[in-house]
């Protein structure tokens, strides 16, 4: 697939199946994933990868307000870590440190999404969770932004129709 076509055959799946997801696979997406930018090459990031009994007691954290039921469904969550940005060294103290983390952490996400649709694996990035509970599961004192949920759509989920702004509303030349 091209990038284009991951681009616009990825979507959401809130609808798994219970095929199990290959752990190797897994890790070559997340590992590939990493090659991702960041600022600074700070890469503030670390990839849990969660599967089994780990995953729904994690699950539970995210669905807590009745959400993402989905996250109990899917085979394999990924919750990522926003760990203490590296910047080098002559950018120490003038810059905030991890002033830039959660965009770095966007664009991680953004590659493994694609990244695993290329794969053949069905994806849906979540941001809400219950911090406390999160962290009865995940043992650090550092924040996690972005869960994502890795599995095999159901055959009869399909892709919804992409609702987006209008073009004029979200590119424009300036010249
Ligand atoms: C930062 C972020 C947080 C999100 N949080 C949730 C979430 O908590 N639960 C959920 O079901 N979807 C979540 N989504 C998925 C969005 O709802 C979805 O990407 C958006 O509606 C566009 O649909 P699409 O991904 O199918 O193109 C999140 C997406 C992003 C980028």
């Amino acid at each position: 697939m091209t990038l284009n076509e991951l681009i616009e055959g990825r979507y959401s799946c809130r609808n798994y199946a219970d095929t199990p997801v290959d752990k190797k696979l897994v890790e070559e997406i997340c590992l590939t994933a990493v090659k991702a930018p960041s600022a600074c090459n700070s890469q503030p990031w670390k990839i849990h990868a969660f599967c089994g009994e780990k995953k729904d007691a994690l699950a539970q954290a995210l669905t807590d307000a009745g959400l993402n039921k989905h996250a109990m469904q899917a085979p394999v969550l990924l919750a990522i870590e926003e760990t203490q940005a590296q910047y080098l060294a002559r950018l120490q103290g003038k810059v905030a440190p991890n002033r830039w983390a959660k965009v770095d952490l966007g664009i991680l996400t953004a590659h493994l999404v694609l990244l695993a649709k290329q794969k053949g694996l069905d994806s849906c990035i979540i941001g809400y969770s219950n911090p406390e509970k999160v962290k009865s599961v995940l043992n650090t004192q550092n924040e996690i932004p972005l869960f994502i949920t890795l599995g095999y759509a159901k055959e009869d989920d399909t892709m919804p129709e992409k609702r987006r702004k209008n073009v004029e509303d979200v590119f424009v030349w300036e010249e």
